[in-house]
């Protein structure tokens, strides 16, 4: 998770010297929001996927979490982003903005605490692991429920709400799985710790509703791609034995990419492996990301070497 510098507040700082106070209430009780954001190596250079929906998800996250007067826009901080994988020189990472609360007092208003904002980035391969983004992952259901969407708000990364993911997470890993799914508040399926899910069921294409998921660009650029290839894909409750039925499983976000589930509760979903719809569409989502496919205009931004740094 090395850089050489990460960006704090409009100034780069050295990776050593990225650290923040003890007392800071983000540290102490989940007041921050953040982004997953990829940079990809592509035959035109570095180029960041879906750059502007991410910033507009994470200005979207601070307004929902009620953080005022919040000191960036949305163009200086794609700038600022461009600026740190260039200073890096990285030509494919992973990019991680986070909004916190740099320093005390200590307390649970939001308005008493200083907001800065960092951003890191480091080269991450395949999140689950390149096993399973070749032969899928093997997944449990989660005994612990999704976030309810009024006991916190689900559609902001709240660096609070991945307490959640993090329980439901450790116990699958913990118990020999890849990765856990959760179920809502009313027991039906709702979305993995940290990627969107998917089924597929004589040839269409389910996935949950947005009720009570993030709602992941991951997911939209799936159903998007999909719809390009002539799928028909349906936004309804999903529930746990859909999933043993499904002819293939499959989650996507930034961090997983396109990932098929071959096993969900020791139960084996389609033939056990990835199936051929979940191959296509991983198939076209990296096309798309590396730069070769016909969406990729629309969703790369380039990052250019050439520029002088951009400076907020
Ligand atoms: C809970 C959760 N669901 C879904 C996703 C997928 O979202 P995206 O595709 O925007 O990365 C993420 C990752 O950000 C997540 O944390």
């Amino acid at each position: 998770m090395k850089s050489d510098y990460i960006w704090i507040n409009g100034e780069l700082v050295s990776y050593k010297d990225a650290n923040v106070h003890i007392l800071s209430p983000t540290l102490h009780y989940g007041l921050g929001v953040f982004e997953g954001i990829r940079c990809y190596d592509t035959v035109k250079g570095p180029a960041i996927f879906r750059l502007k929906d991410h910033v507009k998800r994470l200005i979207d996250s601070v307004h929902i979490l009620g953080i005022l007067d919040f000191p960036y826009t949305h163009a200086e901080l794609c700038g600022a982003i461009h600026e740190t994988i260039r200073a890096n020189r990285f030509s494919s990472c992973y990019i991680r903005p986070l909004v916190y609360m740099a320093d005390g007092p200590l307390g649970l208003n939001l308005d008493t605490s200083q907001t800065a904002v960092s951003i890191a980035t480091w080269e991450w391969g395949t999140f689950l692991g390149e096993e399973a983004l070749d032969k899928g992952a093997k997944a449990i259901v989660s005994s612990f429920t999704r976030l309810h969407p009024n006991v916190t708000m689900t559609k902001a990364k709240i660096t609070g709400n991945y307490v959640n993911s993090v329980l439901a997470k450790t116990i699958a890993v913990r118990s020999g799985f890849d990765e856990a799914i959760m179920l809502d508040t009313e027991g039906y399926v709702a979305e993995c710790t940290g990627e969107n899910l998917f089924l597929v069921r004589n040839g269409k294409i389910y996935t949950p509703p947005r009720a009570a998921i993030l709602e992941g660009i991951t997911r939209d650029s799936v159903i998007k791609l999909a719809k390009d290839l002539g799928f028909e894909v349906i936004e309804e409750q999903i529930t746990r034995d859909q999933l043993y039925m499904a002819d293939e499983v499959f989650v996507c976000g930034t961090a997983a990419e396109v990932v098929a589930l071959r096993e969900i509760d020791y139960r084996s979903i389609g033939l056990g492996n990835m199936g051929p719809v979940t191959k296509k569409l991983q198939q076209s989502f990296f096309e798309t990301a590396q730069g070769t496919g016909p969406r990729s205009d629309e969703w790369l931004e380039h990052v250019s070497y050439a520029e002088a740094s951009i400076g907020i």
